[in-house]
């Protein structure tokens, strides 16, 4: 059980590392709930292992260093969820049995970034974003160029605090997306990362044309005026020219309650925003504060999430798209429709197996989800929907592209093009090495590296380098300027060192966290083409697989000649080396506080010696260093045998504080 606690930890921190911080998800809120759940009931359940560091135990977004910091004077509280009418109707159940029967306001849950609005005297003089809960970041400025926030409000009180939640409209979404598409930049996912994504610029201007809006939804404080409900706080907002939370009711009673929120789930996709729920709360302020809150959400209110969103629509064609590998992957081109804040026109089928499994036809009726309320997939057919004139889907015999042989992988359900010169490989490829992780050249997205390549101005990977501004300017909807950016971004990516041109070449089964520890290992890629599987699979976290493959690539005559063609072109090949020392592969928990290192000077100090420091006892640690006032960690340690060493101990294996 500690293991699966463990692992969700480590899971939950990564995907709030990537909703609040990067403001990617590759998760929809839905599933993340639910991993928030699990592990909020094991962490119950068995109570020995908990851990204040718990993501259960705080709000999971941090700031960034962008923007100065607020301190919210009132906590910004996040809310309890619930994924049942179920869990609903027991929310409501227990409230009443403490405080009677009272009534509740009910809202939609508006699916945006949440943020804090402050007036003196009726001036709009401060805005934040949420951040952890308790320090969020000054986005002010960004803030006056958001749609429903009034910069001066009349007959004001003498200061007021509010909260709401920043959303982009499903019509700017889409309107945003097609620009950046034209422009080959990335997308964004949704609507919500699109409002993050905008409010969190450095310059104002960029907000003001990416036409978010807000809902306010709380009176967070306010000096010089009293309201004894929460419904008669939002009509005085209303009143001061705020844009309130729309289709709000307030109503008593498990049953009408229920009622309410299904109106709402009907309700949702004919509203411009996105929405993800209903916010259920207690309507009188004075029984709130007798409720009372925890150290993340208050007991007075929760969320109901609504599943994700599912569709009925059509499979136009069956298409085949050749990838960077040369497999041939089918998709399915769809009558366009909404779903989950976006229009979907297409879903990958993945291959022949999960066609055939699900029957999917051209012409059927199916069912399409937002699979983590990104990718848009097909659930099922719906057979009993068929006229007769569908058609089954047969995987072409021969590659769409270069018309070679395409053979089924043995043992996969994998169809590759047998073509070594096949254009969708080479093309696909281009674009891979270019794209952010691997060797980040801006400006060159999949639609210019297409051109170059029509244009037969690139072959491989190293024809970038080639690349002149004249060959650039040839290009359509390209100035001269950027055609100067293109040529000096590619210039720039000769520097990006071995990882990311190991990622950027696309070996088989080599990510980019592979690629990394790989290039700190081997220090320069001579070495690395001269080593053996079993001096590459000596790395940790690096399996034999991976170091077949890649002894593989670096025995085709093809790969060593493109190397050396980049090479001729200046390419750094090289990488440092990851620290190697006392605690190479070793994993160490610091806990309590020491007397003659901060925690970040003894983790430096341990990374320095090639460890790693990990913010769990699990079997797989290496030991503990223990301080004054060690908790948990070290009575886990114990627990499970780990060794445990004191400070005067570590002083000594380290060799005394590095100043
Ligand atoms: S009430 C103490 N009402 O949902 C007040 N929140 O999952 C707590 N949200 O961070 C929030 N619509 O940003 C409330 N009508 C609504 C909301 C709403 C969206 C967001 C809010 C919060 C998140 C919690």
């Amino acid at each position: 059980m500690e293991k699966r606690i463990l692992e969700l930890r480590e899971l939950i921190e990564y995907h709030n590392d990537r909703y609040y911080n990067k403001d990617s998800p590759e998760i929809s809120d839905f599933e993340y709930d639910i991993l928030l759940r699990e592990l909020e009931e094991l962490e119950q359940k068995y109570p020995q292992f908990a851990d204040k560091s718990s993501p259960t135990k705080h709000v999971g977004g941090t700031k960034s260093d962008l923007f100065s910091d607020v301190v919210h004077s009132v906590k910004m509280l996040s809310l309890n969820d619930v994924f049942s009418h179920e869990e609903l109707i027991s929310f409501i159940e227990k409230t009443e049995e403490q405080v009677g029967k009272i009534d509740f306001s009910i809202e939609p849950k508006i699916d945006g970034l949440s943020v804090s609005l402050e007036y003196e005297n009726g001036e709009f003089v401060r805005g934040s974003t949420r951040g952890d809960g308790v320090t969020g970041e000054d986005v002010t400025e960004n803030l006056r160029n958001v749609g429903g926030i009034p910069h001066f409000i009349s007959d004001a009180p003498e200061f007021l605090e509010v909260r709401g939640e920043v959303y982009m409209p499903q019509e700017s979404f889409e309107k945003l997306n097609a620009i950046r598409e034209a422009e080959d930049k990335p997308l964004f996912a949704n609507p919500r990362n699109a409002a993050a994504g905008s409010l969190r610029q450095l310059d104002s201007e960029i907000t003001r044309h990416r036409g978010l809006e807000i809902f306010v939804f709380n009176v967070q404080q306010i000096r010089g005026e009293t309201f004894t409900s929460h419904s008669e706080s939002l009509a005085y907002l209303k009143n001061k020219g705020f844009k309130v939370v729309p289709e709000t009711a307030v109503l008593k009673g498990a049953e009408n309650i229920v009622q309410y929120i299904n109106k709402i789930g009907e309700m949702r996709g004919e509203f411009p925003f996105d929405i993800d729920g209903a916010v259920i709360k207690v309507n009188n302020l004075e029984l709130r504060d007798t409720l009372g809150t925890t150290t993340k959400c208050p007991k007075w209110a929760v969320a109901y999430k609504f599943p994700p969103e599912e569709k009925e629509t059509t499979v136009e064609e069956i298409y085949i798209q050749v990838g960077r590998t040369g497999v041939l992957t089918p998709n399915a081109r769809l009558t366009p429709v909404r779903i989950a804040g976006s229009t979907v026109e297409r879903s990958v089928l993945h291959n022949i197996d999960n066609i055939t499994e699900k029957d999917i036809r051209v012409g059927d009726k199916v069912i399409i989800r937002k699979a983590g309320d990104i990718i848009p997939e097909v659930v099922r057919s719906l057979p009993e929907k068929r006229t007769g004139a569908e058609i089954k889907f047969k995987m072409p015999d021969n590659c769409p592209v270069c018309g070679s042989p395409a053979v089924r992988v043995y043992g996969q359900a994998a169809v590759k093009c047998t073509g070594a010169n096949c254009p969708a490989k080479i093309l696909r490829n281009i674009i891979h090495f270019a794209s952010r992780d691997a060797m980040d050249i801006a400006g060159l997205g999949p639609g210019v590296v297409k051109q170059f390549a029509d244009n037969g101005i690139l072959n491989d990977v190293a024809d970038l380098y080639g690349i002149t501004e004249e060959d650039v300017s040839i290009l359509e909807r390209q100035g001269e300027k950027s055609a100067e950016n293109i040529v000096s971004a590619i210039a720039a990516s000769k520097n990006r060192g071995l990882a990311r041109l190991l990622f950027g070449l696309g070996i088989p089964l080599i990510g980019s966290r592979a690629s990394k520890l790989i290039a700190e290992h081997f220090g320069d890629i001579d070495t690395l083409i001269s080593a053996s599987e079993d001096e590459i699979s000596f790395i940790p976290d690096i399996g034999d697989k991976m170091a077949k493959s890649i002894v593989s690539y670096f025995s085709d005559e093809r790969n060593l000649k493109l190397v050396e063609k980049l090479k001729s072109f200046g390419l750094d090949m090289t990488q440092e080396k990851a620290a190697q020392g006392i605690f190479t592969g070793k994993t160490i928990v610091l806990t309590g506080s020491l007397e003659n290192f901060t925690r970040s000077e003894a983790k430096l100090l341990i990374e320095s010696l090639g460890g790693k420091v990990s913010g769990s006892v699990s079997k797989k640690t290496d030991f503990v260093v223990a301080g004054e006032e060690a908790g948990s960690k070290l009575a886990k340690a114990r627990d499970l045998g780990v060794k445990v060493i004191n400070e005067i101990e570590f002083t000594d294996i380290v060799g005394g504080k590095v100043e």
